[in-house]
């Protein structure tokens, strides 16, 4: 229990939601691709480029970018610990289509305020964000898409 608080504490720091997922559009930088959500997805990708599944995984693993694994199992052959905060990625993409996907990556919050899991393409609704990140997303949009492209992988 203190471990799981601590690892929530620590995703957290940089992004305590202040405001419901309530809101369907998204004010972003006027230099980001805006999000278009549809239901539970995002049915296009963000940008408009087409991701790269390897350049995904390689953030998905790196613990200083995405680092999903801090919370989610994944069977790979360079992880060799990972946290269960989280349900396990693989056949990910058995259960969730890219669209979901893709809004689950860029702004779970949407779906669940009370989420620990980062809103990597959020900037709004945040707080207590250091003065130097404050308006960037964890990921840029090509970024998520580079995740999303590998999570498509994981069937
Ligand atoms: C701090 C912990 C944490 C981190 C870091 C994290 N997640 Fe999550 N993730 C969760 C939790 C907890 C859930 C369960 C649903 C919820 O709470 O919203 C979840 C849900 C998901 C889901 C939906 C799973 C399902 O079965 O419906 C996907 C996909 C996902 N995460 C992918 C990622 C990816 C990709 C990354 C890295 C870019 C990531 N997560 C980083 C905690 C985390």
């Amino acid at each position: 229990m203190h471990q799981r608080a601590a690892l929530a504490a620590y995703a957290l720091l940089a992004m305590v939601p202040g405001s419901t997922a309530a809101e369907q559009t998204q004010a972003v930088a006027p230099s980001r691709p805006a999000l278009r959500v549809v239901g539970d997805g995002i049915p296009d990708p963000i940008g408009g480029a087409k991701g790269d599944p390897e350049r995904g995984r390689a953030l998905i693993l790196a613990h200083d970018s995405a680092n999903c694994i801090l919370c989610h199992a994944l069977s790979d052959p360079s992880v060799r610990f990972s946290g269960n905060l989280g349900p396990p990625l693989d056949g990910i993409a058995r259960k969730l289509s890219v669209a979901q996907l893709r809004l689950r990556v860029a702004d779970n919050l949407r779906l669940d305020p009370a989420t620990i899991m980062p809103s990597y393409y959020r900037t709004e609704g945040l707080d207590r964000v250091a003065s130097a990140f404050r308006g960037k997303p964890i990921l840029n949009a090509g970024q998520i898409e580079d995740v999303v492209a590998y999570l498509a992988t994981l069937k």
